[in-house]
């Protein structure tokens, strides 16, 4: 054991995000594979049968096979202490997946050669911009077909709008993926097939200064497409920065298959390389460096019912400073209380382990009596600050909830509550009237799955859900100077009010949101809700 310096400065912390299918497991598994977290790529597979063995949480996820929780994983590689932010996609995507990105210094983004920019990961690299994520480009599946590498970079630009500077460059596709161009060792690094899992295939470095190697290895038509496509990056791509990579402006991009484990650990070593160590967290009493002695943390997720034989209630945390000690008195800054975090957990896959201690990037998983909310502080008993809120994400999908038992008012509203307050649903009531009415907003629909489980089975109150047409919703910026009563919107329109009383206004269409911000002069509307 070192030093505690020693130990934070080997820590990098980040999220992966992709659209489901682009191949974020798969990659992760070859990360892990070489750390040798896992011997045996498949083992993290979040699919089918493997995962109804180890998680028994909620029936959900057994009925569908898939996951609502999301994992993180550590692992060592190259003096290195790794810890990967699993963000669930499918139809578990949720708020959950945003927040996830708020405990990461960066992100990798897979993207899929042949498809390109998908919807889940412009959602998500949204998120990242607003934090000004660093964020890192894989692009996976060189080992199929795929058009052309320049039209895909411009995607990425004119989508994003991010600038993009490749560090290697696949040469062929498909069938005829013959490997990647390494730009910063001017060298060909080329691609054998290997069997699904095993640790790496053998890898050729030819140097393209040796041209009759190269032209042997790759065939002359392809030597020349390189060469050319060289020349043409050199002189039209973003010039390598690593001051603008870091600020979230650039990204770095990295080609190869992850199926086929080629071109993941070369990416994996330049990734370490450029991505930063646990970075400073912005608090009230100004920014708090990973480095200094005293613990503090945040809480960036609450997850109920992860084990159902438990009944439990798991509050994650990203530590932000200092080292964790099991069993450590600590202060819990807005219950205004003192507590001891014990049986402190590190969420591996979906099995839980004890830990004993953990540093400034790391994340853990504390049991929750039910004290937490999402963006709380945990510092040690001397001191007292709070770091800068979670922002609250735009749901998506929206239903007007309806109690069938009416007589369970008080179960039903407390149920509510809770989970609303554990992050997994936003609710909200029409604007200037009580309670009675209640619409529930997700990011993802199998939230309105979650929300009916749960009341059933943990209060005890039926409930139905009536579809609502809302895909948009707004938070307005400047409520202080906006007249609410008097604010012209479009027809479809809805105004409402969360559970603090702040007003936002719901749209059927992106339309409405651009037509009320005309007819309105001065309003400031927001995608994400401050504290
Ligand atoms: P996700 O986590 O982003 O949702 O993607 P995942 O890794 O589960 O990969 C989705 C599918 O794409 C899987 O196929 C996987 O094997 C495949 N895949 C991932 N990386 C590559 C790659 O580099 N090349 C190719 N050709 N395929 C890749 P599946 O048929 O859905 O699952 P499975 O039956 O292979 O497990």
């Amino acid at each position: 054991m070192g030093n505690y310096t020693e130990e934070i400065h080997k820590r990098r912390t980040f999220a992966i995000i992709s659209h489901p299918d682009a191949g974020k497991t798969t990659l992760t598994e070859k990360f892990l594979l070489y750390g040798g977290a896992i011997n045996l790529a498949g083992s993290v597979k979040g699919k089918a049968t493997a995962r109804h063995a180890v998680s028994d949480w909620m029936e959900i996820e057994k009925e569908r096979g898939i996951s609502v929780t999301s994992s993180v994983l550590q692992f060592h590689y190259d003096g290195f202490c790794i810890n990967i932010l699993d963000t669930p996609g499918h139809q578990d995507f949720s708020e959950d997946t945003y927040r996830t990105l708020m405990a990461a210094d960066s992100a990798v983004m897979v993207i899929d050669a042949s498809k390109g920019v998908e919807a889940q990961t412009r959602k998500l690299f949204k998120v990242c911009v607003m934090r000004k994520i660093p964020i890192f480009t894989f692009i996976n599946k060189m080992d199929r077909d795929a058009g052309d590498m320049f039209e895909l970079l411009d995607e990425i630009e004119k989508e994003l709008g991010i600038a993009t500077c490749p560090v290697n460059w696949p040469i062929g596709s498909g069938k005829s993926f013959k490997g990647v161009y390494d730009r910063n060792k001017e060298a060909v690094i080329t691609f054998s097939d290997t069997e699904k899992g095993t640790k790496e295939g053998e890898q050729t470095i030819i140097p393209v200064s040796d041209s009759d190697k190269l032209i042997a290895c790759i065939g002359e038509e392809y030597a020349q497409t390189l060469t050319d496509e060289i020349e043409l990056l050199d002189g039209a791509s973003a010039e390598f920065d690593l001051e603008e990579i870091r600020k979230g402006e650039l990204t770095p991009v990295f080609f190869g298959s992850a199926l086929t484990n080629f071109g993941v650990e070369i990416f994996l070593k330049y990734f370490l390389e450029m991505t930063t160590t646990p970075l400073p967290r912005k608090a009230d009493i100004g920014l708090v460096q990973p480095t200094e002695k005293e613990f503090s943390a945040f809480v960036f997720k609450i997850q109920a019912n992860m084990n159902k034989a438990h009944r439990d209630r798991i509050a994650f945390m990203r530590i932000c400073s200092g080292k964790f000690e099991a069993g450590m008195e600590v202060k819990h800054v807005q219950g205004g209380k003192n507590l001891r975090l014990s049986q402190p957990q590190q969420i591996m896959a979906s099995e839980r382990k004890i830990i004993e201690e953990a540093y400034a990037g790391d994340i853990i998983g504390v049991f929750d009596p039910g004290i937490f909310s999402i963006g709380d502080t945990i510092c040690m008993i001397n001191d007292k600050f709070t770091y800068e809120g979670i922002p609250t994400f735009a749901p998506e999908h929206f239903a007007r909830v309806r109690q069938i038992d009416t007589m369970k008012r008080k179960q039903f509203v407390k149920g509510i509550t809770q989970i609303a307050q554990e992050g997994a649903i936003q609710i909200f009531q029409e604007y200037n009237t009580g309670m009675e009415e209640i619409i529930v907003g997700v990011v993802g629909v199998l939230q309105f799955d979650v929300l009916k489980y749960r009341l059933e089975n943990e209060y005890n109150v039926e409930i139905k859900l009536e579809n609502l047409p809302y895909e948009h919703i707004r938070w307005i910026e400047n409520k202080e100077e906006v007249n609410l009563d008097r604010l012209v919107g479009t027809s479809d329109m809805k105004k409402v009010k969360d559970m603090k009383g702040n007003p936002l206004l719901l749209f059927v269409n992106a339309w409405s949101v651009g037509m009320t911000l005309d007819r309105n002069e001065g309003l400031v509307l927001s995608e994400f809700g401050r504290e």
